[in-house]
């Protein structure tokens, strides 16, 4: 740290401090670091606007997405008045002085129209702003005192002038950027080399760290594979260097930014493959951008950026040659292979070898390793249904069975459990309910993460909590949601605690299904509507239908086999 950065962390002390999300920590060290220069802080209300509108800063110079700082309610009311805050990580590290130019309330479906073209949240970059980030923004320049810090692959981070200096220690003048947020297979290395050699020049893999799309592969296991493929480059041809960007998804404006990142860092040139940064399908199962349209976007202001675009089409397999090529110059009646995300996936997922000709056998190993076959990936099973409903004499009896079948360790989350050990403050308001099912969603996904299974057995009566749990924990395992069906009617007969009498003479209040709603669920993998069979033929029926999902390897159920 110099004297500047030292006394600037004594002021730090002076002015109300802001804990930085995830994402602004990304954002803030590539402001403090040059990779987002010519910014030099958090836009101010009139570079937002302009950037919005025509994708320029108010002063002109092109810049395609908005790098805003978002804040709470609380922080406004409580610091509306300040001119200065302390922008601090999650560890209260300070890391900059951010000097406020503005405050705004903006018009976030205005900004997601503008930015991404949709107001559909399935897009990731939408749903963050609408359902995720704060609803304010504060606009300021930042002064350093520190960039974040990173305990994580050190000797691989590095900023603009380190790279740049490396390049011209190493003697490379023409270089090619590698984005991507996911591991590298063998179309991605053939189409670097064909870059490198096309151009006659270096290949810098710069992959995303940050934040990529839910549901990527870790950058840990990202990491172990790109170092795997690192070693198939001739010597001293080509660098890897991960870079701390927040990605948005956000298609054609988002490639412009990785091109303006890209020239910051020192490269020349940027390969912009098909359907650069895409966030996928929508919920309509359509694309949300054309597979070229980013491509057609950089190719109008790669001069003024002044990096140049190598595009490429998507590459394809061809068995009879043992070679890559571009889908566009296949041969009619030539065969070829692909392998979509998708269908990787299902290799993993049934534990079958992920074919030589698509990876890297050691990126495949790291793969495999990561994500196990299902039957020894984690689990939540996730009971739902009415008080008296059967949830917990369901729960019990499978937890019993997969504690027999063995292959995992099981923890069973049941409602009355989470109440006593987790959520003894919280009573059944709409906000505590909430509350109550989100930390059991918290702690089974921790548990799915690391390879156990959870069995939870709460009424969960909201859908939206429900599809928060499964989202979170489907992005470190399995899911299935088992609905417990029984009728109002039945559940209040049985009323083997006699909350029901209680709920219906008013002394019970917001009771669900009496006086507090219940939401059915419509997507449950499992659903129990009999109420006539035994405890023990449902849960043989439940454990017998998360087998055939592949999650359990042999189905016992029936005895030892
Ligand atoms: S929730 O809505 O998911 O947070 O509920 P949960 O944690 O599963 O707790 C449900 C058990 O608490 C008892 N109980 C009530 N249930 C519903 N509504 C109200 N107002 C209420 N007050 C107490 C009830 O016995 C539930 O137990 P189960 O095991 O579901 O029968």
């Amino acid at each position: 740290m110099n004297s500047n950065n030292l006394k600037l962390k004594d002021q730090a002390n002076n002015y109300p401090s802001w804990q930085l999300t995830n994402r602004q920590i990304c954002d803030l060290e590539l402001i403090l670091n040059g990779g987002f220069d010519p910014l030099n802080g958090f836009l101010s209300k009139n570079d937002y606007d302009s950037v919005l509108k025509d994708m320029r800063l108010k002063n002109g110079i092109l810049w395609p997405l908005p790098i805003t700082l978002d804040v709470d309610d609380d922080f406004l009311d409580q610091n509306s008045n300040e001119s200065k805050i302390t922008l601090r990580d999650k560890e209260g590290f300070a890391l900059g002085i951010l000097t406020i130019s503005d405050i705004w309330k903006p018009d976030l479906k205005y900004e997601a129209k503008s930015i991404f073209g949709t107001l559909d949240t399935k897009h990731p970059g939408v749903n963050h702003l609408l359902n995720i980030g704060n609803k304010n923004y504060i606009g300021g320049t930042v002064e350093m005192i520190s960039l974040p810090h990173h305990h994580d692959y050190n000797d691989f981070r590095h900023s603009p002038d380190d790279l740049k200096h490396d390049f011209k220690s190493m003697g490379w003048d023409k270089i090619v950027a590698f984005q991507t947020r996911n591991p590298l297979h063998r179309a991605h290395f053939e189409l670097t080399k064909n870059a490198m050699r096309e151009l006659n020049a270096n290949i810098l893999i710069h992959p995303v760290v940050g934040l990529t799309k839910p549901g990527d592969v870790n950058h840990y296991t990202r990491m172990r594979c790109y170092q795997h493929v690192m070693k198939e480059y001739p010597k001293n041809s080509a660098k890897l260097s991960l870079l701390p960007l927040a990605m948005r998804m956000g298609g054609p404006r988002e490639t412009i930014l990785h091109a303006i990142i890209r020239k910051n860092y020192g490269c020349t040139h940027l390969i912009v493959g098909r359907d650069h940064a895409g966030p996928g399908l929508d919920s309509k199962n359509n694309p949300f951008y054309g597979p070229y349209d980013a491509q057609e976007m950089l190719n109008n202001y790669q001069r003024e950026i002044g990096i140049e675009m190598v595009s490429f089409k998507f590459m394809v397999y061809i068995p009879k040659t043992g070679n890559y090529k571009p889908i566009d110059e296949v041969k009619k009646n030539e065969d070829y292979k692909t392998l979509s995300g998708t269908e990787l996936r299902q290799f993993l997922d049934k534990g079958e070898g992920i074919p030589d000709w698509f990876t890297f056998r050691a990126v495949s190993r790291e793969l495999e390793r990561s994500n196990p076959p299902l039957a020894k990936r984690g689990l939540t099973i996730f009971f739902t249904g009415l008080s008296g409903s059967g949830k917990s004499t369901l729960a019990n009896g499978l937890l019993i069975k997969l504690l027999e079948e063995g292959s995992r360790p099981v923890t069973l989350l049941d409602g009355d459990i989470v109440r006593t050990h987790l959520s003894s403050e919280l009573g059944f308001s709409r906000e505590h309910r909430s509350i109550n099912i989100t930390r059991i969603g918290y702690v089974a996904s921790e548990i799915t993460k690391n390879g156990g299974i959870a069995i939870c057995a709460p009424i969960a009566p909201y859908k939206k909590d429900r599809n928060y749990n499964r989202e979170l924990i489907s992005q470190v395992g399995g899911y299935l949601e088992v609905y417990v069906n029984t009728p109002l009617e039945k559940c209040e007969e049985r009323d083997t605690k006699g909350l029901y009498a209680l709920a219906r003479k008013g002394k019970i209040k917001e009771f669900t299904g009496i006086s507090d709603p219940y939401e059915e669920p419509k997507n449950a993998e499992i659903v129990i509507s009999s109420s006539k069979t035994s405890p023990e033929e449902l849960v043989d029926q439940i454990y017998d239908a998360i087998s055939e999902r592949g999650y359990i390897a042999i189905n016992k159920s029936k005895g030892i086999e």
